[in-house]
């Protein structure tokens, strides 16, 4: 799409606009490094990375999906689950993959395996400010290194126990108090497996970069999972039924009867989205894996047992979990341009699908895809399928990510144009990653409304509400992403002080958000 004046206008010229176009000021698009927020909203950095909690651990690297469980009727004190994605060698040890010297050393691995997964945060919002309590029992780290049951039919790689999680990206949270945790780009850490002619091979990825292969050779089929972390039991086990792919998130919606079902993308140019519906309540170990037939507004079985095509293709259910990939398409799944974060409407119920881009299908600033199952039943067979926005200039977004509704069920999204294309070309307007709220009725519908705009390199992400209905946690993620030494770092974010930027959990509030969410 071209840039016409008035689509530019809509960039840049937010300022000039007559206010009643807006439900608020929205803020112009900015190359800043800095989190600037519209007028009427407040920020406060909960806690960044790296940050001392009780044991000698630390809060881990690139905080990505948060999520608030409350632990009292008020609202005020809850658990913040916080994944970690990735981390920056950078940062982490000082050394850049780029650095002809670099050399990965165990010590190192171990630092990075530390620092890795997620956090369980006990906060309390005192004095109008949220605190993290890290000496409390329930603040926990559950890393790379931490033991996981492995829920499957039978043991994979021989084992029922897989060592740590690795590349959390966004998740879910379940009815019975459990948080969800999704193994994204497993393949960075562990590699891949391919299967040719029945025989395994192992596919390494990145090997100058985040390869932990040469010192732990953990097998890549314990990784790619949906994780399910019980705060209060501290139990940590991996949920095979739900298949294994780059998983962005498990959204959950719960059914009458105690049952669940979950929806995840896997976010890959070209792979697809899936919906899983629990066999029994207040469990995800077992039940049915389905793949969306967008053409046909049809959810396609994965059952081995029930599909002769997939009795071909794997020896038994555990072999086709670990190739979900393959067998989504074997039954005519159909591909997306990289399904990521899945949001269901509180009132409606349709589900809501970040589609991030497809730069081979020239789709470069994405789209949310709007599924509405049919008569509203989420275990049914059929659901008619639309396009509910599209980023791009007209809009003033690029790449939708991260979604989130509030309770009102207005829609709040993140955007993830990449570090190596923010700035650049086709992306140039939209200028650094920023956070979007879009109110689905009355005269302002559908016009997105910039909020924030992040820090140089990072990615806004991981939007989560507090029940005291006037706090929203984000997470600042990556700021100075591409900084090629100590020396020459492209961002100085939070602290400004020389040092390396910190990835951050941030609480948002002030009185336009308080307004926003009554
Ligand atoms: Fe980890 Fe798909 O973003
Ligand atoms: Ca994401
Ligand atoms: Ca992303």
């Amino acid at each position: 799409m071209g840039a016409s004046a008035a689509s530019h206008s809509f960039l840049s010229g937010c300022q000039s606009s007559a206010k009643n176009q807006w439900v608020f000021q929205p803020i112009p698009a900015s190359d800043k490094d800095d989190l600037i927020l519209a007028e009427g909203f407040t920020k406060q950095i909960l806690i960044s990375e790296m940050d001392p909690l009780k044991n000698d651990e630390l809060f881990g690297t690139n905080n990505d999906y948060t999520s608030f469980m409350p632990l009292d009727s008020s609202g005020t004190e809850a658990l913040l689950w916080v994944n970690h994605e990735y981390f920056n060698p950078l940062f982490v040890t000082g050394f850049h993959p780029s650095n002809k010297n670099f050399k990965r050393t165990k010590e190192q691995v171990d630092k990075e395996q530390s620092l890795m997964g997620g956090s369980v945060l006990h906060i309390r919002k005192t004095k109008g400010q949220w605190v993290v309590d890290t000496q409390s029992s329930y603040t926990q780290r559950y890393s790379a290194q931490r033991s996981f049951e492995l829920i499957a039919p039978r043991k994979i790689q021989g084992t029922n126990k897989a060592v740590g999680m690795v590349a959390n990206c966004a998740g879910g949270q379940t009815p019975w108090g459990t948080f969800l945790s999704c193994e994204e780009n497993f393949d960075n850490f562990y590699g891949n497996v391919v299967f040719k002619d029945g025989q395994r091979q192992v596919v390494r990825k990145r090997k100058k970069e985040s390869m932990w292969l040469d010192f732990y050779n953990h097998p890549s089929e314990h990784y790619g999972w949906v994780c399910e972390i019980d705060p209060k039991k501290k139990t940590a086990k991996k949920l095979t039924a739900l298949g294994r792919f780059a998983h962005e998130s498990a959204t959950v919606h719960p059914l009458p009867d105690g049952r669940v079902v979950v929806y995840s993308g896997d976010d890959k140019a070209d792979q697809c989205l899936y919906r899983f519906i629990s066999e029994k309540p207040n469990s995800l170990e077992t039940g049915e894996l389905f793949v969306a037939d967008i053409e046909n507004g049809k959810w396609i079985s994965l059952d081995r047992e029930s599909q002769p095509r997939l009795q071909k293709a794997f020896t038994d259910q555990t072999e086709l979990l670990i190739r979900c990939r393959e067998a989504a398409k074997i039954v005519g799944g159909t591909p997306l341009d990289r399904p990521e974060d899945v949001e269901i409407h509180p009132k409606s119920g349709e589900v809501f699908v970040a589609l991030t881009n497809n730069k081979k299908r020239g789709n470069l600033h994405g789209s949310i895809l709007k599924i509405a199952p049919k008569d509203g039943d989420h275990t049914a067979e059929h659901f008619s399928a639309s396009t509910f926005i599209a980023g791009g200039e007209e809009t003033g977004f690029s790449c939708p990510d991260n979604l989130a509704f509030d309770k009102k069920g207005n829609l709040w999204i993140c955007c993830d144009v990449s570090t190596g294309s923010m700035n650049k070309g086709e992306y140039a307007p939209f200028k650094n990653n920023g956070l979007f709220y879009v109110p689905l009725t009355g005269p302002h519908a559908g016009k997105a409304h910039r909020v924030a705009s992040g820090p140089t390199d990072s990615e806004l992400t991981g939007l989560s509400f507090a029940d005291d209905g006037e706090t929203l946690f984000l997470s600042v993620q990556h700021p100075g992403e591409s900084s090629k030494s100590l020396n020459q770092l492209t961002s100085g974010w939070p602290e400004f002080n020389g040092k390396p930027p910190k990835s951050s959990v941030v609480v948002l509030s002030g009185p336009t958000l308080k307004q926003l969410l009554a």
